[in-house]
């Protein structure tokens, strides 16, 4: 090969190189920036909130994830780096064991101190060093330093819901009812759209991811599964349905409970999905848009996989299997109500079907979260991150309305506790055929 030739590839080695580079440093700065503008509506004494130990306060959830980009990349990749605080690792540290004591998880809303200002102090320190990194980061470094760059932002997004759904939790907790924003636009009324079954055969089906683009560690191995035929709903359970449930007894009848479901339902007196009350004879709804009339025909939301699971047995049916539903999903387009679209709340189903397979409300199944077949956990404390929460928990698909657009896939497994409702979850219909 030619001296000159040689030349030109390292040229545009180089130039892939920095493109490479550069993108990565674009991906960051907008996932940060997207934090930022979503802490934007609050005032400052939201950011401290903690109303129950599963949420976080907001000022937590901004500084947590610069803990992240500080702990796996700064303090290994970035020569001299000096990190913001020496305690920030432990107040931050969210349950990474193997490098550091986490402060206790319920009492995040107990640190007045660091301020809000200093949190985005913080957040401007590791942003600079970011920067640096992703521009001066050796050779022999950088596949790590882009892998955990991409997790780190991917993480980031994935809290940028969470500071969604708990500051909606820790508004509506006041009877004044704030509005996180005021200036959400309602969606249309709706105007019912009749619930079909789609008929699925059974057989052999590949589920989980198949690594083109990014994906967390528990989407895979993706392994095969053998289906029975079965039908799914079209759509999603309406309110004006789950109001059918609740006024035919749903909630004092515990033939259609599960035995943890009913203990739940009743030592907590459920009687309505959260944030539903009942003023004049008539429901609202709490909504980061503040209360509003319930809609019968958006899609009912914030109910436990024990509420969903009474309401499908209730209604002569059954919650999907997670393979099922993503069998369903994976041939259809990655659109619907999303974050970007704006609504931060459910809305109703338009006429296609399958309708509201992604975004809307994370559809519960009754797939346990359990390890696919051949998963391990990585070494080292980012192995820590999904999983060791693989017991007692359930898995949730296909995204909410406060989920970002690019941060949803097929074969993405959200995973809550049955008891939690917090989170914008609903449930879509299955049957044996
Ligand atoms: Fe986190």
């Amino acid at each position: 090969m030619t001296p000159t030739r040689i030349a030109v590839q390292d040229r545009e080695a180089a130039k892939r190189d920095t493109s490479l580079r550069g993108s990565a440093a674009e991906r960051y700065t907008k996932v940060r920036r997207t934090s930022e503008a979503l802490a934007r509506p609050l005032a400052p004494d939201d950011y401290g909130l903690q109303a129950m130990p599963e949420v976080s306060p907001a000022k937590w959830h901004l500084a947590h994830t610069s803990w992240f980009f500080e702990t796996f990349l700064l303090k290994p990749f970035l020569p001299g780096y000096r990190e913001f605080h020496p305690q920030f690792g432990h107040l931050f540290n969210s349950y990474y064991n193997q490098v550091g004591s986490p402060f206790p998880r319920p009492q995040r809303g107990l640190l007045s101190r660091p301020t809000i200002e200093e949190v985005f102090r913080y957040r401007a320190h590791v942003d600079g060093a970011m920067t640096a990194l992703l521009t001066t980061a050796e050779d022999e470094h950088w596949p790590v330093i882009a892998a955990r760059t991409e997790l780190g932002c991917h993480h980031e997004e994935q809290h940028q819901e969470l500071f969604l759904t708990d500051i909606k939790y820790n508004l509506a907790i006041n009877p004044l009812k704030p509005a996180y924003r005021d200036d959400l636009p309602p969606a249309s009324a709706g105007a019912g759209v009749p619930l079909a079954w789609l008929a699925q055969p059974g057989g052999e089906q590949s589920i989980g991811h198949d690594g083109s683009g990014f994906a967390f560690d528990n989407e895979g191995p993706r392994h095969r599964v053998l289906l029975t035929p079965h039908a799914v709903a079209s759509r999603l359970v309406t309110n004006g349905e789950y109001l059918e449930f609740m006024q035919a007894g749903g909630y004092r009848r515990p033939e259609f409970w599960l035995s943890d479901g009913w203990h739940a339902a009743t030592g907590r007196h459920w009687q309505a999905p959260l944030y539903w009350e009942q003023r004049d004879g008539r429901w609202w709804v709490y909504t980061l848009g503040g209360l509003r009339p319930v809609n019968e025909h958006e899609p009912v939301c914030h109910i436990s996989l024990y509420e969903a699971d009474a309401y499908a047995r209730w209604a002569g049916a059954r919650l999907p299997t997670e393979a099922e539903w993503e069998a369903l999903a994976s041939r259809q387009p990655l659109t619907g109500n999303l974050r970007e679209a704006g609504y931060l709340h459910p809305v109703p189903a338009a006429s296609e079907s399958p309708a509201q397979m992604f975004g809307d409300v994370w559809e519960w199944t009754q797939s346990a979260y359990s390890p696919y077949p051949g998963y391990r956990t990585a070494a080292g404390a980012l192995g820590e991150y999904n999983g060791k929460f693989m017991a007692n928990q359930f898995v949730l698909r296909g995204g909410s309305c406060v989920t970002p657009a690019n941060h949803i896939r097929a074969s993405y497994r959200n995973f809550f506790y049955p008891v939690d409702r917090w989170q914008l979850s609903g449930v879509r219909l299955a049957r044996d055929a």
